[in-house]
């Protein structure tokens, strides 16, 4: 007879069904510069929609050791998880019909503009932080601002630690249960300083307490078995900077200022 607690371990986490269903391909993504396509994975009956980025079409890049990327996205899973946030959808690594990628929940129906977007000078609403000017198409003045919420504080806490070179408005998500979500997490863990991102708006402001909540868990379980699950993904290089990051950041909880020796913002910041 199946106990109530056999039978939830019977029934597959999203993890397991990412990583063990039957993957088929549905289409690709457009505008993925990374031959990003969607799929589905099929485990018994349970079926979802995700996206598969193949090692094999990552684009190369000057700063980022090739054909890394996708195992970078599954390490900012794994990091995210670790602090108790979202921060990224549930990604694995596995075979697929291009060879090893990553392959990632999708998120469906996700809206994009409702976190960080485009205004024009004097239109950012009341409790949005405004990060940069910016100049439209017709030469009209643009402010680029985002949210101000501990879910987002927690995204930009997140990419702080990871490192991340690619926080654009376009790879943050949010459900239709307003979840949100951040995407694209190839462009993290380099041991060097790379930050780039949009969400500026806290510099020199204190981490909210849940942030720092966060990290606290993170850095208790990079002491323990979260770097021996990285080491699949990073070196030990990479590991050990994400570690001192994330001390770095606790023992001065504050959200950094741009930098100035080098590009703050991603290109295009949307
Ligand atoms: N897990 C996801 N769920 C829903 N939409 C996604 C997901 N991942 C990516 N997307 C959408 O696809 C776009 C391209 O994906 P992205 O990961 O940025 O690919 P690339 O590596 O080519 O830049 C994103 O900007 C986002 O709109
Ligand atoms: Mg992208």
């Amino acid at each position: 007879m199946r106990s109530a607690s056999a039978s939830r371990v019977d029934t597959p986490s999203v993890e397991a069904i990412l990583a063990d269903g039957a993957l088929t391909l549905d289409g690709r993504l457009i505008e993925s510069s990374n031959n990003a396509m969607v799929g589905t994975v099929r485990l018994g009956d349970e079926r979802l929609r995700c996206v598969y980025k193949p090692i094999r079409g990552e684009r190369p890049l000057w700063d980022f050791p090739q054909g890394r990327l996708a195992e970078r996205e599954v390490a900012a899973f794994q990091v995210a998880q670790a602090a108790g946030w979202r921060v990224a959808p549930p990604t694995v690594l596995r075979e697929g019909p291009f060879g090893t990628g990553m392959v990632q929940l999708w998120i469906e129906h996700a809206q994009t503009d409702g976190v960080a977007t485009v205004f024009p000078v004097g239109g950012v609403p009341d409790g949005w932080l405004p990060v940069m000017h910016a100049v439209g198409a017709d030469d009209q003045p643009l402010v680029v601002a985002h949210a101000d919420t501990p879910e987002l504080a927690a995204v930009a806490a997140f990419d702080v630690v990871a490192n991340n070179a690619d926080r654009k408005a376009s790879h943050l998500l949010v459900d239709p249960a307003g979840v949100l979500y951040g995407v694209d997490h190839g462009l993290t863990f380099h041991t060097e300083p790379k930050l780039r991102t949009i969400l500026w708006g806290w510099a020199g402001r204190p981490l909210p307490d849940v942030v720092v909540a966060g990290l606290r868990a993170l850095q208790e379980r990079l002491r323990g078995p979260l770097a021996a699950a990285l080491a699949s993904y990073l070196s030990a290089a990479e590991i050990d900077a994400l570690a001192a990051r994330t001390d770095d950041l606790l023992a001065d909880p504050v959200f950094p200022e741009p930098p100035e020796d080098r590009t703050p913002i991603p290109w295009p910041p949307l």
